[in-house]
């Protein structure tokens, strides 16, 4: 039996999030600039994003820069610039060919002004699209986004439109720029390390983690089947006990 075929498309993860990590490393093993990585790596964002369209997936965010990436060698910080650009127009077809929507989350603002406005067009032309939404994480923490809902919580109480004792996770939820999304069911982290290096830290409190040791320029649909299958063969518990959990699946 073929892998897919293993997958049960009944219980599929609504929201997928990768850490797409290993670029570097996957260059430098075969004797090449890093930058060589980043830029096989695109060929690994379009496979998977087109993959997880056609499984059902509806929401896959990507890892693309975090806001710690900026004290990476200067050149390195515009080559990632210039090639985020660069695929953007040149993967728009593809976007459109598969009804993708594409979203973006973190600061934008201190984006170069081509890659924002690139970013905003991609962002319009697909703006329709409903199989599947692709949201990347650019300039992105999970502490960054915590502290801009903090001080957002902190204007709505100083105004008098909430009081303090109102706070709940669920105005958390709202405040973060994951509003309206689920949260990821399934997290993947390639590249060998197994850390969440400031990634939608309160997002995954009870996501699945997956590390492999691919990486992202090897990773292909082979092995986001074999994650989607490690998914599904684990119990969520979410606190509770396993009778718990089996008793509610027999109602
Ligand atoms: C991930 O690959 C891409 C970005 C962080 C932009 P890396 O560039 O971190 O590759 P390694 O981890 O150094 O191999
Ligand atoms: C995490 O990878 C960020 C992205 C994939 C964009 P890093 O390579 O920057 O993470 P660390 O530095 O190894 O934790
Ligand atoms: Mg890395």
């Amino acid at each position: 039996m073929d892998l897919k075929s293993k997958i049960d498309t009944t219980r599929l993860p609504g929201h997928i999030a990768i850490i797409m990590d290993g670029n570097g490393r996957w260059a430098q093993k075969k004797g090449e600039a890093r930058l060589f990585g980043h830029q096989h790596g695109v060929e690994s964002v379009r496979k998977i994003a087109t993959t997880s369209a056609e499984l059902g997936i509806r929401y896959l965010t990507l890892y693309a820069f975090s806001t710690e990436n900026w004290k990476r060698p200067q050149y390195e910080v515009d080559a990632l610039m210039d090639l985020l650009v660069h695929t953007l127009n040149q993967e728009l077809d593809t976007l459109m060919k598969n009804n993708i929507r594409l979203k973006a989350i973190g600061d934008l603002s201190r984006l170069n002004t081509d890659c924002h406005k690139q970013l905003m067009q991609t962002m319009e032309s697909t703006s329709k699209n409903e199989r599947m939404e692709l949201i990347l994480a650019l300039n992105y923490s999970g502490r960054w986004e915590l502290c801009e809902a903090t001080r957002k919580i902190a204007v709505e109480v100083v105004e008098g439109r909430m009081s303090a004792e109102e706070i709940s996770s669920d105005t958390i939820d709202k405040f973060l720029s994951t509003a309206g999304m689920p949260e990821p069911e399934l997290l993947i982290r390639t590249g060998g390390e197994n850390r969440v290096s400031n990634f939608l830290l309160w997002q995954i409190a009870y996501s699945e983690l997956y590390f492999t040791n691919v990486f992202w320029p090897d990773f292909r649909e082979k092995d986001l089947y074999e994650a989607i299958i490690n998914y599904q063969n684990r119990e969520r518990r979410f606190g509770m006990i396993s009778e718990q959990i089996n008793q509610a699946f027999d109602k």
